[in-house]
């Protein structure tokens, strides 16, 4: 592994297991892509090589590892994965889990503008760089450079699981407006993407000749058996984002996320949350 700073804000591994089986059920609405990928290589010719060539995966924003875990199922053939994430502890994670199953991948420690050098490093007939629940906490200069990366080496993208900003929790709270658009204010400090993120990095794609598909992957939060733990943590964590940004809001976010936690206590909540998945792919000439 490379070395590389701390990232300042880490994301809880404790969350990324509890959203995995909604991010599982959301893909399935994103199957087709993963068709016209593999229609791809197959009209690059390169699929000829595929049974002895590994298709080379670059995951970008590894975390712990669950883009890895659900999309290798769906790949076809032998794949060499290589997981990059600025966050060690995570990456440490993502290995471990993988060799658990016996699979070896490779853990990158580095931000994603260190792509173009992977890339360089990695060179094979197919490629794919993915990520999942990545694009929101990118900059837009960030997202246009990964366009740029992809477009100049011809590479795939499946971008997966973006936050599109539609956030619908039945039945309605009066203070839901207020509470959720600090945490959509939240999500744009700085110069982040937040839920712009879909919209931009295609565009950015379109830009550089990609010809791009964009499938809606909305998580459905509802009686399932992850659901209340799924469920509890996304209101606590918007209300804490909410009270970060807008700190006069202290006192609402906390009645609204007490309300709400005792209704789903309750069983008495569902939400649906918007979420997209991108295919970029190089023009075949
Ligand atoms: C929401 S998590 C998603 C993790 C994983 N892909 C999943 O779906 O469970 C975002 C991940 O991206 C990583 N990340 C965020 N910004 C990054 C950057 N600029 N460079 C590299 N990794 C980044 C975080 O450390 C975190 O692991």
């Amino acid at each position: 592994m490379t070395n590389h700073s701390a990232p300042d804000r880490p994301v809880a591994g404790d969350w990324l297991a509890l959203r995995e089986p909604a991010d599982a059920a959301a893909r399935e609405d994103s199957l087709p892509l993963i068709g016209r990928l593999v229609r791809h290589w197959e009209e690059l010719g390169a699929s000829g090589s595929s049974g002895a060539e590994p298709v080379v995966v670059v995951d970008l924003g590894a975390g712990t590892g669950a883009n890895r875990a659900w999309l290798a199922r769906h790949l076809p053939g032998p794949q060499r994965w290589i997981l990059l994430d600025h966050d060690r502890e995570l990456l440490d994670q993502a290995v471990a889990a993988a060799r658990e199953e016996g699979t070896e991948v490779v853990p990158v420690l580095a931000g994603v503008e260190e792509l173009g050098r992977v890339l360089a490093e990695h060179p094979a007939a197919r490629r794919l760089v993915t990520c999942s629940a990545l694009l929101d906490l990118l900059t837009r200069e960030q997202l246009r450079e990964l366009a740029r990366v992809l477009s100049e080496e011809a590479v795939p993208a499946l971008l997966a699981l973006t936050v599109d900003g539609e956030v619908l929790i039945d039945p309605p709270h009066p203070l839901d407006p207020s509470v959720l658009g600090a945490f959509e204010d939240h999500q744009h400090r700085g110069e982040l993407a937040g839920t712009d993120a879909v919209r931009l990095a295609a565009e950015a794609l379109r830009e550089r000749g990609m010809v791009v598909d964009v499938v809606p992957t909305p998580w459905w939060i509802a009686d399932q058996a992850w659901a209340r733990p799924l469920l509890e943590r996304f209101l606590a964590d918007r209300a804490d984002a909410a009270v970060e940004h807008r700190p006069d809001l202290t006192a609402e976010a906390h009645a609204w996320v007490r309300t709400r936690l005792v209704d789903c206590a309750r069983g008495r909540l569902q939400a649906t949350v918007g979420h997209a998945d991108v295919l970029g792919l190089p023009p075949v000439s």
